[in-house]
């Protein structure tokens, strides 16, 4: 009798979609059942949260692969609701993968920015207001095609979706306390050119999670899965195999 292997996935980092994934989902679903939707319809018109995030992604994995355990890896934003689903349905996580993500609450600054960039998309539209967070999600050397795609993908947020990803990562909950609880494999990676959750923030994170597997990935910034997905992929893969999943 073969065992499947776990379905995976996948939740995009901001302010980015799905194509993030593009190609992770081309890499891994000649294995096993992948999922990577759009997080704006993981939420409903209630005030966005992590919550509500969580219960979306649930509802669409159980519309896909009903009570399967899935391995759940989220970049950055992704990796914020990846954490508050291994806290709402710990039963559902086979294994996490949290990429260049953090698990503490935003900062009284960090809030403020938030707001700040919520105005701005309001005043100067989306790729103007996000101008200046695009240019350091990417190491120096990454190429020109990437920095457009991460461009295409932010054109196509609308002002009120940009607004509510903010309010949503703003009021997130701080989950470090989750994390010596954590028992499910888990995998910390990081671009090893990541300015906005670096890799000392990802060392700390695998540190406090029981077992957890930390792997920088060069020549990359905050979104390895575009800027190196050879490497990412490697790594993601022999985690995988590692822990039979
Ligand atoms: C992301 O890539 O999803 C963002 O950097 C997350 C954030 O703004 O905290």
């Amino acid at each position: 009798m073969s065992i499947l292997p776990n379905p995976l996935f996948l939740l995009h980092g901001f302010p980015m979609d799905a194509r993030m994934w593009r190609h992770t989902v081309s890499y891994m679903q000649a294995d096993r059942l992948v999922l990577a939707p759009y997080a704006g319809d993981l939420m409903s018109a209630e005030t966005p949260s992590m919550a509500m995030m969580a219960r979306g992604a649930m509802l669409s994995a159980d519309a896909l692969a009903p009570a399967s355990r899935w391995v759940v890896a989220g970049l950055s934003m992704g990796g914020y609701v990846a954490l508050e689903i291994a806290c709402q349905f710990p039963d559902r996580v086979a294994a996490l993968v949290l990429c260049d993500t953090r698990a503490s609450a935003d900062t009284p600054e960090g809030k403020a920015n938030r707001d700040a960039m919520a105005r701005a998309v309001a005043e100067q539209g989306v790729l103007a207001a996000t101008a200046a967070m695009r240019e350091k999600l990417l190491a120096p050397e990454t190429g020109e095609d990437v920095r457009e795609e991460l461009a295409e993908m932010a054109a196509s947020r609308s002002p009120d979706e940009i607004a509510s990803f903010q309010m949503a990562m703003r009021d997130r909950k701080d989950h470090t306390g989750l994390l010596p609880r954590i028992s499910v494999p888990t995998l910390v990676v990081v671009g090893e050119f990541d300015t906005i959750s670096p890799i000392e923030v990802a060392k700390e994170m695998a540190d406090a999670i029981p077992g957890a597997h930390l792997a920088a990935i060069p020549g990359a910034g905050h979104v390895p899965p575009l800027e190196n997905p050879d490497a990412f992929h490697r790594v993601l893969a022999d985690f995988l195999d590692k822990h039979r999943l």
